[in-house]
């Protein structure tokens, strides 16, 4: 099939997510390896969004393509109540990564039904109802991980979404309305600040009617925010006095993203449950999971978990998160996201130090983000929305991605998510188009345009 024939009919036939249909930048990808994919015509990108922020492990690992062709000729399909091989293994080494007592995992098909199927069991386990979750989140899109998802895709489909969900502010030192200049109080007195918040909201909402806080760890298409210090700390007190359980989102900062296995651990905090997906099997097949506390997989012990899909525990799933497991430790690619991280922060801080357009730069291991603005002084965002993006927003992406390096942007914050087994030479090649692009933009702004 050629190029466009490709195109077309993928076209056709297709209902893209998350876009209006004649609108749709529809990118004809033929073939990836390591940091690299190409399209159709045989252009090459340096994909710094591990495709959907979940190829970890880099494109084409033959590892994890083995592992899979194996079982597919072993076993393609068992059923969920079905004993099988990488479901002994897979949860033997999960157990072995994830923080200490979570060693229960109900697997799921990807990050929504991983969040939505631990509400489920935090209701069951504590007999309450309500979900605290924050507003710069996102959960996913089925209907009531969009309920728990703070940010504005909520907004389409509500009021129709899952009740009980009750959300509150996100610990955001570059755009915070309880410290505007955030610089002026230290780390703990602004955790101290929006834990008190989260306990005021526990008090008046009742805390014998929350089942669950629910937060991403670091945050991540919403900016990437990282816990200041002492925050998820207080979180976890806050749960505890309350008897209220704690679930983190380790969807997109799980696997090594942030330089551990999973985010929590950067700061000594065990959760009662983690929901996982994305780097989980690197994106080589579709796979979630729940992990749990062996007190909390007890409430079914003697009582059904209604709940429970055809492809739950799919094996050449579950292979593929095995094998992709095993390259991340073989490959030291925990080490290589804390060593290229650094690297990461050095790049981000100069492109502050030399574009007036960038407001400000965060990043933990290879999770980054740069926002952008239109004057330093005010904050005021490049892009206020994703749709339309402003002109000088769009040329920024466009410059990008014609100069052959894939990202993601929410409005107007770039994100820094490579595979983990980029060098700094690849990272640099990146950052050279981003700056050429903000020198673009740094002009553009000083002429008006908007
Ligand atoms: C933090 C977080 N949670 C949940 C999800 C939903 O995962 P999925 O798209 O696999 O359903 C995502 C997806 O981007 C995510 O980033």
């Amino acid at each position: 099939m050629n190029s466009d024939e490709i195109l077309s009919k993928s076209v056709k036939h297709n209902l893209w997510t998350w876009t209006a249909q004649r609108k749709a930048e529809v990118l004809p990808v033929e073939k990836a390896e390591g940091v690299y994919f190409w399209d159709t015509n045989g252009k090459r990108y340096l994909d710094l969004n591990s495709m959907v922020m979940c190829v970890n492990i880099g494109h084409g690992n033959k590892r994890v393509q083995e592992a899979m062709i194996q079982q597919i000729r072993e076993l393609t399909f068992a059923g969920p109540h079905m004993a099988t091989k990488p479901r002994a293994l897979l949860g033997e080494k999960l157990a072995s990564i994830t923080p200490p007592g979570l060693t229960r995992f109900l697997y799921t098909l990807g990050g929504s039904d991983a969040n939505e199927n631990a509400v489920k069991i935090a209701r069951d386990y504590t007999g309450k109802f309500k979900i605290l979750t924050r507003y710069r989140s996102y959960h996913g899109a089925t209907m009531g991980a969009m309920a728990l998802t703070g940010d504005y895709r909520r907004l389409h489909w509500e009021p129709e979404t899952m009740p009980g969900v009750v959300h509150f502010l996100d610990p955001y030192a570059y755009r915070s309305s309880f410290f505007p200049d955030s610089s002026s109080v230290d780390e703990e007195t602004f955790s101290r600040a929006y834990v008190d918040h989260l306990e005021e909201i526990i008090r008046f909402e009742g805390p014998d009617t929350i089942a669950a806080v629910l937060i991403e760890t670091v945050t991540g298409t919403n900016g990437i925010l990282i816990p200041p210090a002492g925050y998820l700390q207080g979180v976890r007190a806050l749960c505890d006095k309350y008897r209220i359980l704690l679930i983190t989102d380790e969807v997109m900062c799980g696997f090594g993203r942030t330089g551990k296995w999973f985010a929590s651990q950067h700061w000594d905090v065990v959760p009662d449950i983690i929901t996982m997906a994305k780097g989980l099997t690197s994106g080589y097949a579709p796979l979630g999971a729940v992990a749990m506390k062996e007190e909390i997989a007890a409430t079914y012990d003697d009582r059904q978990f209604v709940g429970g899909m055809t492809y739950n525990g799919h094996p050449v799933s579950l292979a593929a998160a095995l094998a992709n497991i095993e390259v991340i430790e073989q490959e030291g690619l925990l080490e290589n996201a804390v060593r290229r991280g650094e690297t990461l922060k050095v790049l981000l801080a100069e492109l502050k130090e030399k574009h007036p357009c960038v407001g400000d730069v965060r990043s933990i291991g290879l999770f980054g983000a740069a926002e952008l603005v239109r004057d330093r002084a005010s904050k005021e965002p490049l892009s206020p929305s994703a749709k339309p993006l402003s002109p000088v927003m769009k040329h920024v992406k466009s410059y990008i991605l014609e100069h052959g390096v894939f990202m993601y942007n929410t409005f107007h914050t770039l994100l820094f998510i490579p595979p983990l087994i980029i060098t700094d030479a690849q990272l640099r090649e990146g950052f050279n188009v981003v700056d050429a692009a903000l020198e673009i933009a740094d002009h553009e702004i000083q002429a008006g345009l908007e």
